[in-house]
């Protein structure tokens, strides 16, 4: 394929790739299969790559992020972000209706939108492409966080080239649908990080990560509901919105005109049943006069437009009674307090249990036996008791005092200093830790044991054939076979029975016996200790290279490794120096456990001729891809960056490379070399 050829195909690629990207996300109407979207996908990419000068900021291929913004620069809006003024009664309704007829003389209509619960964003294109994306901030300036939105799969990177405006701005909302949030916090409930509040939180929180490659898997969404510039192709809010749906946006299909207040009213009834079947979060509906004139006419407050409001929907309640207070032992050892409800029928389904979060939250509440209570179910995805109803408190009620022992192993439980849960203090022998550390030890990203899933490490610590990780290094055949326990799941009720036949025995103890070669850094995340996840025993496995060295360095050496900060190093020594962690420890290497890092074969040992280099690869090559040399290039201890900088040591420069880049590096005084060269120097 020529230049010019290559030219053609990327431009049909990219075409076709967002237009597959439009039927997928926005219209959620696939029209090839996922395989054959990622072979169009990896065609492009590699032809990207081939010709780098045709590659666009705009491709689809720039999804899937990669750039890192350090901290979000704070930019002006061109309009302010106002907020809105809201309502939680359909008679105040009324008087916005009321008092918007009694200031306007001409016919007008109400559109009315969802009110999505989520993350307020500008978006400016120009000259049909998207250029900024800006949040809400302080309504005067926002934050610039464009690498992440452009991960967004349903928001519009390049608009058809017809009828669109030189500039304008589109405003939205971004949200994280139910299913991506449950997803995520699975994910981090595995590596022991907090949780997420609501899929609103979710949404904050992944819009301000530094690797948009990380915004990228957080399958975010994108919902558009007004468009603002100064040469729109309608003067009326409905129109426009239509025409921004024409163009690529996602705009919901649940957005109506409304000719008067009592089409209003009926869409609020309609939305609120309809709200319980979407697949994200609404917390209410807004309002707003269709035509701009009449908007115009009306202006603004402060704060708000007094053209729109928003009705909010009042959280769902259910009034049931406070049967008892439980305590659930975590697998850090936090405690946390969980109601048990009479069964009440709550936003469609049946609530027995709600959330108490804290000590503070019972006392505040003033909980006793037999409470008449209110349930709530909000945002968050377990139901809360908001209140108590006084006056129907039985006479002799008892007030519920909060725990003073661990309901599993009956310890005392501690509360530190300015923290809001109790702990139980007995980590190596409470149940639910023992159980929890091991599962830790066994999950996917550890030591990957398949097979100990699904209840059966708590059918083994029952059974006391284990008690801490190392024991699983001991288990035997004859000890697992016929292992049986029925278990019931508490939501259904449903019975399951969990035994340990021929074949699922045989795998277990294949599966511990391969655990045996994973690597010394996922050994080191594997063994539970507080406050280290995957990321930061990598960096400490990395830095020490063994764990005697782990075990043998100071608080101060360890806060010297980039990223390890004082909470992760005191609580490094506090797991050393604990003997029975000590012991677990001495029989995970009696066992063959990695506890060193891989010495690089014999061939490799020493060859690191780029130490301390920084190179910079661009243009296409003969004998490697550019993935390929940014291996070679880290094998042999060098760096490899995207930009020249005063600190790049080499340009390694292949055919096609841009004339722009060889200025900059002839500029910067850094030697150009090409792959022969380069193969000269790993040779070395
Ligand atoms: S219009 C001047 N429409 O609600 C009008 N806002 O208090 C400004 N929101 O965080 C907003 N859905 O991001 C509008 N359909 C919708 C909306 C909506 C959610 C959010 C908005 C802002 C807050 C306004």
């Amino acid at each position: 394929m020529d230049k010019q050829e290559a030219k053609k195909r990327i431009e049909e690629l990219t075409h076709e790739l967002h237009r597959h990207n439009h039927s997928y996300y926005v219209l959620d109407n696939p029209q090839i299969s996922d395989y054959d979207f990622d072979q169009l996908l990896k065609e492009l990419e590699k032809l990207e790559q081939q010709y780098p000068e045709f590659a666009s900021p705009d491709s689809p291929t720039q999804r899937v992020g990669g750039q890192v913004t350090k901290k979000f620069a704070s930019v002006k809006h061109k309009y302010p972000m106002m907020s809105l003024g809201n309502t939680y009664s359909r008679d105040e309704l009324e008087e916005f209706d009321a008092r918007i007829r009694k200031l306007v003389n001409e016919p007008f209509s109400y559109v009315c939108e969802l009110k999505y619960d989520g993350i307020a964003i500008g978006l400016t294109y120009k000259n049909g492409r998207l250029v900024q994306a800006l949040t809400r901030g302080d309504g005067v300036t926002g934050d610039d966080v464009t690498h992440n939105v452009r991960t967004i799969r349903s928001i519009p990177l390049v608009l058809p080239s017809e009828d669109i405006p030189a500039e304008f701005e589109a405003r939205g909302e971004i949200i994280m649908p139910h299913k991506s949030f449950i997803e995520l916090n699975k994910i981090k409930e595995q590596n022991n990080e907090a949780l997420f509040a609501n899929p609103r939180n979710a949404a904050s929180g992944s819009l301000k990560l530094q690797d948009s490659a990380l915004v990228s898997k957080r399958n975010l969404d994108c919902f558009m509901y007004g468009l603002l510039g100064e040469s729109l192709p309608f003067q009326s809010h409905y129109e426009n919105l239509q025409q921004a749906k024409a163009w690529g946006f996602k705009v919901s299909s649940l957005t109506r005109l409304c000719e008067n207040i009592n089409q209003v009213m009926e869409y609020i009834e309609e939305i609120a049943q309809e709200r319980l079947n979407l697949p994200y979060d609404i917390d209410g509906i807004v309002v707003k006069v269709n035509q701009y004139s009449v908007q115009e006419e009306l202006g603004f407050t402060s704060k708000a437009p007094r053209w729109a409001i928003s009705y909010k929907f009042k959280a769902e309640q259910g009034i049931t009674i406070l049967e008892d207070v439980t305590y659930q032992v975590g697998r850090t050892g936090a405690v946390t307090p969980v109601a048990k409800l009479s069964p009440v029928l709550v936003a469609g389904t049946t609530v027995k249990r709600a959330s108490l979060y804290n000590a503070d939250k019972m006392e505040e509440l003033d909980l006793h036996y037999g409470d008449t209570v209110f349930v709530e179910k909000g945002g968050e995805i377990i139901p809360k008791i908001v209140m108590v109803d006084i006056a129907q408190r039985p006479s002799d009620a008892k007030k519920i005092e909060y725990a003073t022992h661990c309901p599993r192993c009956q310890t005392p439980l501690e509360r530190k200093e300015g923290e809001a849960l109790y702990f139980c203090p007995n980590s190596d022998h409470c149940p639910p830790q023992i159980q929890g550390k091991i599962e830790h030890f066994i999950s996917r990203r550890a030591m990957n044991i398949e097979g100990l899933g699904e209840g059966r490490i708590e059918v083994l610590i029952n059974n006391k054939l284990i008690e801490k990780a190392s024991d699983l290094y001991g288990l035997t055949y004859d000890q697992l076979l016929g292992l049986t326990k029925t278990i019931e799941e508490e939501e259904t009720g449903k019975k399951k029975k969990i035994s340990f036949q021929q074949k699922t025995v045989n795998n277990i103890l294949t599966a511990i016996e391969n655990s045996k070669s994973v690597p010394f850094e996922r050994v080191l995340f594997a063994l539970g200790i507080r406050h280290l996840g995957e990321t930061g025993a990598k960096k400490i496995a990395r830095e020490l290279k063994s764990i005697d060295n782990i075990v043998n360095s100071t608080f101060e050496e360890l806060t010297e490794i980039p990223e390890i900060g004082e909470r992760i190093a005191g609580s490094i020594k506090d797991f050393f120096n604990n003997h029975e962690n000590l012991e677990v420890l001495q029989s995970l290497k009696d066992a063959g456990l990695n506890f060193e890092i891989e010495v690089p074969d014999e061939t490799m040992a020493g060859d690191r001729p780029l130490e301390g280099k920084t190179i910079v690869v661009s243009g296409v090559f003969e004998k490697y891809s550019r993935n390929e040399l940014k291996e070679l290039i880290e094998k042999k201890g060098g760096q490899n960056t995207s930009s020249l900088s005063s600190k790049t040591s080499y340009l390694l420069a292949g055919e096609n490379m841009g004339p722009e880049k060889r200025k900059k590096a002839e500029k910067l005084n850094i030697p150009v070399i090409s792959e022969a060269d380069f193969e000269s120097l790993i040779q070395q």
